[in-house]
């Protein structure tokens, strides 16, 4: 039977882990998948979860089966952090999933099971793994034009053109904050005139919040998101812990529902249950638990904002050097909108060819599309890059 199987194609964002693995040199640089490092080059532990983990340690009495739909703390903790108020309790329906990435398949896996033929609209570009997804699960796609390449900003206009072709009924992803991989982000106004627009249209929004804390603070970063929410009658949220409390590997994860009414999200939350019983039964425990502990426990949330605030603030240092040195080393403002991208990432413009050769010449590591990841970079290799792209153009 696996003489039927054909080789998969390499996802390109993790195949460079092994890449810079393999690589012997010892200035290399790794700008390529999106996890945080210290100017020392570490992903830490953060305090908080440190302290977390230890109380639960001391606490945990059993490891026994928990609710299919997660922990039900957990779930009012992350619908509390990313929602603050924003929807009527008795119209959400959640559930805790492996990560974001769980949370976007669960996502997409009930708007199959609600409407197989909904079209799937993706900004372009947008995170490989989102078009990958929904291909496997044999859902219509769509693109909207997202980013401009002249600019690095967004093609507001061009976004707006392609959305009022959006049907009722379609499924519009849009990432809420600290767009991944362009690092190009809407402003408030264009967030309320694509609601606007999106609501006409009798869209379902989408929402992915991977990155929240990571652009412009925990609170500003949510702000899309809430109006998304509570503009629709019916929303999906996947949103990720990984970035924001550092615990990657633990996979936790929310998939958070906004259906017309209460009697409708009875049903929606039977369903979102159902979908994880299928795919996985329970999901992960450990990290969400240490996210619930954190969040309702007032020092340990302070000191977790406290330390989510640092990192932020070093990658918009990084940021602001970046655009400096680059300003400088190809003698233009070519680079400026790096300085005005937030989140992890900003997509340099570069061709392949030129990606290539930064590896191959400089052994700095980058996604094809020139996406580099900032916080791979500290004070004193944010000059080296500089000058490596520079020596490329
Ligand atoms: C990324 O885009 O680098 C991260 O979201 C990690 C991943 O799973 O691709």
């Amino acid at each position: 039977m696996f003489d039927a199987l054909k080789a998969q194609p390499q996802d390109k964002i993790l195949q460079l882990i092994a890449m810079f693995r393999e690589d012997t040199r010892a200035d290399k640089i790794d700008l390529g998948v999106g996890v945080y490092k210290d100017p020392t080059g570490l992903t830490p532990v953060m305090r908080a979860v440190k302290a977390a983990e230890k109380k639960l340690w001391e606490a945990e009495t059993t490891k026994t089966y928990t609710a299919l739909a997660g922990e039900p703390a957990y779930n009012m903790a992350m619908r509390r952090m990313i929602l603050d108020g924003a929807v009527a309790e008795d119209r959400l329906a959640s559930v805790a999933t492996p990560g974001g990435t769980g949370a976007i398949r669960q996502a997409l896996e009930l708007v199959k099971l609600a409407d197989p033929k909904a079209t799937v609209w993706l900004s372009a570009p947008t995170w490989p793994n989102h078009p990958s997804i929904i291909k496997y699960l044999g859902i219509p796609m769509a693109e909207y034009r997202y980013f401009d390449a002249a600019s690095g900003g967004v093609d507001f206009a061009g976004m707006m053109e392609d959305l009022g072709r959006v049907k009722p009924g379609d499924v519009v992803l849009l990432h809420g904050c600290c767009h991944n991989p362009t690092g190009a982000n809407l402003t408030a106004d264009q967030w309320a005139e694509a609601v606007e627009l999106l609501a006409g249209r009798g869209a379902l929004p989408l929402v992915d919040l991977a990155y929240q804390g990571f652009g412009d603070g925990l609170e500003a970063d949510a702000a899309a998101t809430r109006l998304v929410a509570e503009s629709f009658p019916e929303v999906l949220i996947a949103a990720s812990c990984s970035k924001n409390f550092g615990i990657y590997r633990e996979r936790t994860g929310v998939l958070i529902a906004v259906s017309k009414d209460a009697e409708a999200t009875k049903i929606t939350q039977g369903n979102l249950a159902f979908l994880n019983r299928q795919n996985y039964s329970f999901p992960p425990d450990h990290g969400a638990r240490v996210v619930t502990v954190i969040l309702e426990d007032v020092a340990l949330t302070a000191d977790w904002k406290a330390e989510l605030e640092e990192v932020r603030l070093n990658m918009l240092g990084l940021r602001e050097q970046l655009a400096e040195e680059l300003r400088k080393a190809t003698n233009s403002d070519r680079f400026d909108f790096v300085a005005r991208h937030r989140g992890m990432f900003s997509r340099l413009g570069l061709t392949e060819a030129q990606v290539n050769r930064l590896r191959e010449e400089h052994g700095i590591y980058m996604v094809g599309d020139s996406r580099i990841n900032i916080a791979g970079l500290n004070a004193k290799t944010v000059p080296v890059l500089a000058r490596a792209v520079a020596s490329v153009l």
